[in-house]
């Protein structure tokens, strides 16, 4: 071969991962990879693979394949083993022309092997009293390591949370190891490299172990502590290579009395109250070999079946950047200690690390972190209940950089107090944390109120998605609330590679519904007050199956479908029982609250969020009757057509009986409202009879004209009234209700300085006051599901077929916006849109990628093309004037 192909193989990924990657669990993995660019119809791939088992001989096999496999091909080799190291590169041939070799994907397996986890969890021996503000442990070893290893890990999990150290120095990125999985069942264990941290001679490996999720307060009305356990525990396995062949193990045990514990420095830690560090007690060098550790005590084994862990899918949480301050304002002064309210300009998940300087053994600093100032200046604590977000550090009067460790917050500002003197920007960092996942959505307009939503719709999504989707990352509560990401699922997942991190969490949805007998609230589950014992509700629990078929439409993975087939069909199954004969859901829940309905609708007093105006049997038995639509798809996706033609009766059934019970022959519906009609449109409920699509069509734009464009639907009904205008041909009152400034509104909460999307649309009041419910945050994700209408309406761009291999690009300009933009990487590839509108003109770039079809629709709906890969711009005479 001699001539060179300009297009290469790029991007290559193992499974869902977002590239290179150590300790995985699949010893068949599969592989995908993208194209540069256009790929020539006669090209063919070639894939290299090295297999290596560690420290032996690599054995390279070169593997032709279609061009077109390159979404999730099935692993071409014999099974990987426990350990094994993979090396892929890609590259295009053709006739006699071949490409340069794509970048190389690493991967290495982890313990796959179960009795291979032979180490213990370790921890303190003693219980520690009735609090569950108590000391957090440490634990300590020393090895010796005969010669430089070729290869080193440690494979490290914990009850509790878990931070290490190698020779002084942190092993990792990651933060709040091992994550939260409903540990009663699965605990996830992680791979690190430790070959270049380790040296010949002696070696020291420290661990800090903090309370988190396992041991910690978790949850609101007062949550509860001790949830999973009452000892703190490391599980570490370090394997190590030679040269010559020969292999170590180290192993966290009771027995060999290698295994040391004390209380450390952190005298208090919780994920949603705070942490207290007292450096006083720090002892310096204590993951350094030859630190004096006579004083500490030997650990001890902490029952742990070892069955229950397993290789993570779950990415880390990782630091994502900083937030320098914006302002920093003194608000007291006593006796040279000073106190100060710092804006860092960004409501998010993060935590400050602060340079301590000047201060006196004893001299105490603290900070507490709020989402927003209430009008008087000082911090807005009340909307953050129990979970105060307070951290203290007392000074050893040394200088220390400083950072908590097992806590996380929500927040935009902070209250430094107690400092020495000025405080400046150059004392302290603001670090931004979330799971680490690829972003693969884009969007922009010509409206900058716009954007900046779209920004907020980013950073609360961010600021969830911290090892589970959570309603909210501030308060005593952050529990993964089933319905928050029912709702919010097709903006994620274009937003954010989001297969792995919910693919993770519907484990132990399943794992909860199988236990409680139906979909909770949230997941993990753990009872509290009027939430202990779940019971079905619509939205919640039907995440089941919006949040698997969103993840299908965006990913194509058949595979992971149908492993979350038999949550879906047991949600179907269990409600189906709640029907009443006409097949309305009226039935069921029995408890105090019943349905949720169109939670948080804007007439819904502060104390009261469940009052709505559209009926909750309505409301429930729309979003059954979808998600029994789409359980059909999921049937026929996975081949099997009984079920498919089972379930499609069923939803036939519902369909009539909701016509019946909610819809007049006018065409009114008993709850005449903004909500009601959106779900009944959007659900395709009324398609059957086009007439009465077309009135609900009317009737809705007419609510909304008659409420001078103002938004009236709670969490039910938000992500469907746009799309509902819009596809009855309401465009104008969609845009009249997207850009809507007053209250409530997505764009009240832009103006009013939000810089995240709001739980409550009047989270802060129009006079500048925090809405006095007792639940009130800054930072919840589910308003924000308008962004999906903003990516397929303004972008203009929709997946048509699972994994993205037909879509649609129809921009539908409004509202004064005369430019956009939307991209999404999808499984293939980039498929991207940029558009402008001018006076008379309309011109439109589209980006479609390898193995993919687009259909193109211009503005107005005429014209209609369908192109395969490639980069086309087109214009025409504008069809829908700037305004
Ligand atoms: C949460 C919500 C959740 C709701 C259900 C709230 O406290 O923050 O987002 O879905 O409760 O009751």
């Amino acid at each position: 071969m001699s001539a060179t192909l300009s297009v290469t193989p790029v991007h290559l990924t193992v499974e869902h991962y977002p590239g290179d990657v150590l300790g995985i669990g699949q010893t068949v993995p599969r592989l995908s990879w993208q194209y540069s660019d256009v790929v020539p119809a006669d090209a063919k791939t070639e894939l290299e693979i090295t297999r290596r088992m560690p420290a032996a001989q690599a054995v390279v096999q070169s593997v032709p394949v279609g061009r077109a496999d390159n979404v999730l091909l099935p692993w071409p080799l014999t099974p990987l083993n426990a350990r094994e190291q993979v090396i892929v590169r890609a590259r295009l041939t053709q006739a006699d022309a071949v490409s340069e070799w794509s970048a190389p994907l690493h991967f290495e397996l982890g313990l796959t092997v179960a009795f291979e986890r032979e180490a213990a969890f370790v921890g303190p021996a003693q219980l520690d009293g009735h609090t569950d503000h108590r000391p957090q442990p440490l634990v300590r070893t020393e090895f010796v390591v005969p010669a430089k290893p070729v290869q080193a890990r440690l494979y490290l999990s914990a009850l509790g949370l878990v931070d290490a150290e190698l020779n002084g120095q942190r092993v990792g990125q990651d933060i709040l190891t091992p994550g939260w999985t409903q540990y009663d069942d699965r605990l996830e264990l992680w791979t690190y490299d430790i070959t270049q941290q380790l040296q010949a001679g002696t070696n020291a490996l420290g661990f800090w172990l903090g309370d988190g999720w396992y041991r910690g307060r978790v949850g609101f009305k007062g949550g509860q502590a001790n949830v999973y356990g009452d000892r703190l525990g490391v599980f570490a396995q370090v394997e190590i290579f030679y040269a010559d062949g020969s292999e170590q193990q180290i192993f966290s045990n009771s027995y060999d009395r290698q295994w040391y514990t004390v209380n450390g420095p952190i005298t208090a830690s919780n994920l949603f109250e705070g942490e207290d560090y007292d450096a006083r007690l720090t002892q310096p060098g204590w993951t350094m070999p030859g630190f004096d550790d006579s004083g500490w005590d030997t650990v001890a084994q902490i029952p742990f079946d070892n069955r229950k862990l397993e290789l993570p899918i779950l990415p880390p949480v990782r630091a994502h950047g900083q937030h320098p301050a914006v302002t920093i304002a003194k608000t007291g002064e006593h006796k040279g200690r000073t106190n100060w309210i710092v804006d860092f300009g960004q409501n998010c998940t993060q935590r400050v690390r602060l340079h301590i300087h000047n201060l006196a053994a004893g001299d105490q600093v603290s900070i507490q972190h709020a989402e927003v100032l209430e009008k008087d200046g000082s911090l807005s604590t009340r909307p953050l209940r129990r979970g105060q977000q307070l951290d203290t550090y007392i000074s050893n009067g040394e200088d220390a950089l400083w950072e908590p460790r097992f806590t996380i917050h929500g927040f935009r500002y902070a209250e430094v107090k107690g400092w020495p003197g000025e405080l400046t920007a150059a004392d302290m960092e603001c670090i931004v944390y979330y799971s680490a996942m690829k972003q693969v959505g884009q969007f922009a307009s010509s409206n900058q109120l716009v954007n900046r939503l779209h920004d907020n719709v980013l950073w609360s999504m961010r600021s969830n998605f911290v090892s589970i989707p959570t309603d909210c990352p501030q308060r005593d509560e952050r529990l993964g609330w089933t319905g928050d990401i029912s709702l919010f699922a097709p903006t994620a997942d274009y937003l954010y590679d989001t297969s792995s991190f919910l693919s993770n969490w519907l484990v132990d949805v399943r794992s909860d519904q199988k236990k409680w007998g139906t979909v909770p609230f949230y997941t993990p589950f753990i009872p509290f007050a009027e939430w202990s014992s779940p019971q079905a509700i619509a939205i919640w629990g039907d995440a089941a199956v919006t949040v698997p078929w969103t993840l299908y439409m965006n990913s194509g993975d058949k595979q992971q479908l149908a492993s979350q087939y038999a949550l879906a069909q047991a949600w179907i199954d269990e409600v189906r029982g709640y029907l009443s004969p006409d097949g309305v859901w009226d039935r069921k829940p029995h408890y105090s609250l019943g349905q949720l309905g169109d939670w948080l609708d804007p007439t819904a007093p502060p104390d009261d969020p469940v009052k709505a105006m559209t009926q909750k049997e309505l409301v429930a038995t729309a979003f059954f009757a979808r998600s029994v639509r789409l359980f059909v798809k999921m049937a026929q996706a996975l081949d099997r057509p009984e079920e498919a033609e089972r379930y499609e009766r069923l939803a036939q059934h519902i369909g009539r009986g909701f016509q019946h019970r909610f819809v007049h022959a006018d065409g009114r519906m008993t709850s005449d409202t903004q909500c009601a009609y959106a779900l009944a449109i959007v659900f395709n409920l009324l398609t059957d009879q086009p007439e009465l699509q077309t009135k609900a069509g009317n009737r809705l734009a007419a609510l909304v004209q008659a409420s001078h464009g103002q938004v009236s639907t709670g969490f039910a009904g938000t992500p469907y009234v746009l799309p509902a205008l819009t596809q009855t041909g309401h465009l104008q009152e969609a845009y009249s209700l997207f850009l809507s400034d007053k209250c409530p509104s997505w764009l009240y909460q832009v103006k009013m300085g939000g810089t995240t999307t709001w739980e409550r649309w009047d989270s802060m009041l129009p006079d500048g006051s925090v809405n006095p419910g007792v639940m009130t945050s800054f930072n919840h994700y589910s308003l924000g599901s308008v962004a999906a209408w903003m990516h397929s309406t303004i972008g203009g761009l929709t997946a048509t077929a699972p994994g993205w291999r037909t879509f649609r690009v129809a921009p539908q300009p409004g509202g004064g916006i005369t430019q956009g933009q939307t991209s999404h990487e999808t499984p293939y590839g980039l498929a991207a849109v940029t558009w402008q509108l001018r006076a008379d003109e309309f011109q439109i770039t589209v980006t479609v990628p390898n193995g993919t079809t687009a259909t193109v629709v211009m503005p107005g709906g005429t014209a209609s093309k369908t192109v395969t890969a490639g980069h086309y711009t087109w214009s025409e005479p504008a069809a829908v004037s700037v305004q």
